[in-house]
């Protein structure tokens, strides 16, 4: 027993020896041979974070920033462009030398291939920037019918027709459908059910409403505007009736209404209805009171276009017209 005791006692001593051996050594080591503090190079990625710039997450990233930090964009203006430019834009921004954008970056619908433009019609016309912005978007800054486009989609319910947005010649609804209280008419399979549902709720308000035009082809259209023209001159026919392929009747989501003691128009009590039902049931007043400018024709009551109740409903509560509501919330910029 007192044997294996001193055992024990050597063991733990042999030990304690050991590990004051031990450390003695790994002090004197790093005292004698200190490890070399090794500089790791900064990556890219944090010198653009040490200059203010917020890093996004995409694959290009340090070498677009760079790039803009080289054409003179602060990091700021790089954080805004980021924020708040597409990735169209951003590209532009990229393919170009610096420009100035910071009247921009709140304006979701910019376009950098039309800053000029903008900048010189803003100038021209004294009103805000986002509504020179959405104006030179819908080519209000040029006469009317100078640039136009064809329309790529014409049976979308949302579709764009106007002074500037063509359908094709050859164009015809495949979906038109007789309207059942007037079976003579047609319009847009789409608007039928919210038309029958409108002139129901018109009824229970004692309003009496008879569409007499609705789809129209492009050719009947056509004979429309000429026949216009032999009693006026193309500058006033221009501003009640639409050229041949620039008519929403061509689309089969148009319709002309009237009251039933009227022959070609609401009364006002009816017009008034309209203006604050018609978009329950997914319609609008295309051509209001004091917008010529930018629908380019003259207030139209009787000229209802179906959007569907989303839309209209959105289009009633801003208060804008079509035109500029398809360029702000239904255009990729
Ligand atoms: N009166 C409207 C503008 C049309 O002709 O379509
Ligand atoms: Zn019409």
């Amino acid at each position: 027993m007192k044997r294996d005791k001193k055992i024990l006692i050597i063991l733990l001593s042999i030990f304690c020896i050991l590990a004051v051996v031990g450390t003695t050594l790994h002090f004197t080591k790093d005292f004698f041979f200190p490890e070399k503090e090794v500089e790791t190079p900064k990556t890219e990625s944090q010198i653009l974070e040490e200059k203010g710039i917020i890093l996004v997450n995409k694959e290009s990233f340090v070498q677009e920033a760079n790039s803009l930090l080289e054409k003179g964009y602060t990091a700021d203006e790089i954080n805004n462009i980021y924020e708040y430019m597409s990735e169209k834009n951003i590209q532009s921004i990229l393919a170009n030398e610096y420009v100035d954008l910071s009247q921009f970056y709140q304006i979701s619908n910019f376009d950098f291939s039309k800053i000029d433009r903008y900048k010189a019609y803003q100038a021209l016309e004294s009103i805000e920037m986002k509504d020179a912005v959405t104006r030179v978007n819908l080519n209000l800054d040029e006469p009317f019918y100078q640039t136009i486009e064809t329309i790529e989609d014409p049976s979308a319910v949302t579709v764009l027709v106007n002074k500037s947005h063509a359908l094709s010649s050859d164009y015809v609804p495949d979906d038109l459908v007789a309207i059942p209280s007037f079976p003579s008419l047609q319009i847009k399979d789409d608007a039928v059910n919210d038309f029958e549902n409108l002139l129901a709720a018109a009824k229970l308000d004692n309003v009496y409403i008879i569409p007499y035009s609705t789809y129209r082809s492009y050719d009947y259209q056509n004979r429309l505007y000429n026949g216009y023209l032999q009693d006026d001159p193309v500058e006033v026919v221009d501003t009640y009736s639409a050229r041949p392929g620039h008519s929403e009747h061509q689309t089969g989501l148009a319709l002309d209404v009237r009251s039933s003691t009227h022959w070609s128009n609401l009364t006002d009590a009816d017009y008034e209805w309209m203006l604050n039902n018609s978009y329950k049931y997914g319609f609008i007043v295309r051509y209001p009171k004091d917008n010529s400018t930018i629908t380019g024709y003259k207030e139209e009551p009787w000229h209802l276009r179906y959007i569907g109740i989303e839309h209209a409903t959105k289009v009633h509560e801003l208060g804008i017209t079509y035109d500029e509501y398809y360029d702000l919330y239904l255009t990729e910029h």
